[in-house]
């Protein structure tokens, strides 16, 4: 199958007082084919079998507009078949590049032979879709001499505000101007390499500096860089595109810029984020899942504090496999942090397990302002979690307080009950479904769509693992 991909197929028509979370929600679902935005689960019987994890949402999407970048075609495989990807091929394809599918499951052929500027309405279109399109400034700057980035979207997780990248492209020498509906950006003299030193290590700032830094004249350091698995996954991207980036100790990326660079041929790293939702589930739900295509290196934070909460894995070479291995769970206090620490993304879930432990557990979430909000569904089946807006004052600590942390106490062990539920955002949606499984009962769980935007094929996954749940779609 070699088939085009068309952009219609994601345009959303922008209506901003549609951006309401279960418009956001359905727009996602259709993205990729799912037709119902709510499930019926019939839970408390463990999860157990095998299911794939493709690749990361977290690189894919970056991979897609490094293409941007490139003078010839660039073919990224183990594409997930995810709503964001979906927000970012419309994006590429408005901006004339030319998107075909491969023979092999996941694999994009990305042309950008032909990049062209892209109708403002037309990107506009996709205002509020996802956070991606920021990081199209500064490809867009080399290939285009300008720029028009639409409302961004992505979470409701807090304010997640983007002047670490708007000052990172100034120092680059880009021109912004703020219009109602979005930015606009021009480089009146070229796009120059900078010395940037980042407040605090933003994957997406990072992302930003590196995808602008390789065609710019000149060198670039980049102090307080992100050093997620999928920042080097980027960069080795980039690297076989041409560039030249070599990443230094204490977070310092430096990067010669060069002339022109080619398309490339990678395979997504896998998704951890995904990897370590199924290990709860499994958790949670006293099964046993074997999630394939994982590997141990970038799980090795996750996997200690699955094994200290009283979970097992076992590492193989195609995967690994996590169970409940019996008796009762134990309390752990985790800060969510940077690489190499817990991943904010992963403390969702893994609450959710926390609920069957014995005793009580802490999250500080120190990465971003609002990131409990899933907890209140959680508390509605019947969990003890309370929330401290402030955080809590613990000298133990070993991340730096920031003004807007907060702390989650999970007193457990809880039952939980079926209950209706509405996904808030992704992750915290992942967290409902597992705690939908994990509740004796019926729980219909709402807004689905939204989850659609990071896991691939959900429903499918859910059945291949013997969830019990009715889904009309
Ligand atoms: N921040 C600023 N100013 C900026 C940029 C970031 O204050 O200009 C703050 C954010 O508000 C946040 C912190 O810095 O408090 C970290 O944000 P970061 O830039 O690292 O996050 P991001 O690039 O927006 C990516 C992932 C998130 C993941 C974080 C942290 C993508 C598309 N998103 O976001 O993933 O949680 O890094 O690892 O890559 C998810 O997958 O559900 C998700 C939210």
């Amino acid at each position: 199958m070699d088939a085009h991909y068309d952009p219609r197929e994601v345009r959303v028509t922008k209506n901003k007082e549609d951006l309401g979370l279960h418009k956001d929600s359905q727009k996602a679902a259709a993205r990729v084919g799912l037709t119902s935005d709510e499930i019926i689960i019939n839970g408390g019987r463990p999860l157990n079998g095998r299911i794939e994890v493709r690749g990361a949402k977290n690189l894919a999407t970056k991979a897609m507009v490094a293409s941007l970048l490139g003078h010839t075609p660039s073919t990224l495989r183990n594409v997930p078949n995810i709503s964001d990807v979906r927000v970012v091929a419309g994006l590429l394809a408005l901006h004339g590049v030319l998107i075909t599918r491969g023979a092999e499951e996941g694999e994009w052929r990305l042309d950008p032979s032909n990049v062209e500027t892209a109708h403002k309405a037309d990107i506009d279109a996709h205002a509020g879709s996802s956070r991606i399109p920021i990081l199209f400034c500064g490809p867009l700057l080399h290939r285009l001499g300008e720029a028009f980035i639409p409302d961004l979207g992505g979470c409701r997780i807090g304010d997640r505000p983007i002047d670490f990248h708007l000052d990172a492209l100034r120092n680059f020498g880009a021109v912004i101007e703020k219009l109602p509906s979005g930015i606009s950006l021009t480089a009146p003299n070229g796009l120059k390499g900078a010395n940037i030193e980042l407040p605090y290590p933003s994957v997406g700032a990072t992302e930003q500096v590196l995808l602008t830094a390789v065609l710019a004249e000149g060198q670039t350091e980049l102090r307080n860089a992100a050093i997620e698995p999928e920042i080097v996954d980027l960069i080795c991207i980039l690297q076989k595109m041409g560039a030249i980036i070599s990443m230094e100790p204490n977070r310092v990326i430096f990067i010669e810029g060069v002339k022109e660079l080619r398309g490339y041929d990678h395979a997504a790293i896998f998704d951890r984020n995904e990897a370590a939702s199924w290990a709860a589930a499994a958790l949670a739900t006293k099964g046993d899942i074997f999630v394939g295509g994982v590997e141990q290196e970038e799980m090795m934070t996750f996997l200690n504090v699955f094994r200290k909460v009283g979970g097992d894995f076992d590492v193989r070479p195609d995967g690994i496999r996590f169970w409940h291995p019996g008796g009762m769970l134990k309390p752990v206090t985790i800060e969510t942090d940077v690489h190499p620490g817990f991943m904010t993304d992963w403390q969702q879930p893994l609450v959710v397990a926390l609920t069957q432990a014995d005793g009580v557990s802490t999250i500080h979430e120190t990465v971003y302002e609002n990131r409990f909000g899933f907890t209140d569904a959680l508390n509605k089946m019947g969990a003890d979690i309370k929330v401290y807006k402030d955080g809590l004052h613990d000298d133990t600590r070993r991340v730096m307080r920031r003004e807007f942390e907060q702390a989650a106490v999970i007193t457990g062990p809880t039952d939980l009950s079926g209950a209706d539920v509405e996904v808030p955002d992704l992750r915290g949606g992942f967290s409902h479904l597992i705690a939908a499984l994990t509740a004796e009962g019926q729980s219909k769980v709402t807004n689905i769509g939204i989850i659609s935007r990071g896991y691939e094929n959900f429903i499918e996954k859910l059945r291949l693992l013997g969830a019990d749940f009715i889904y009309e779609g």
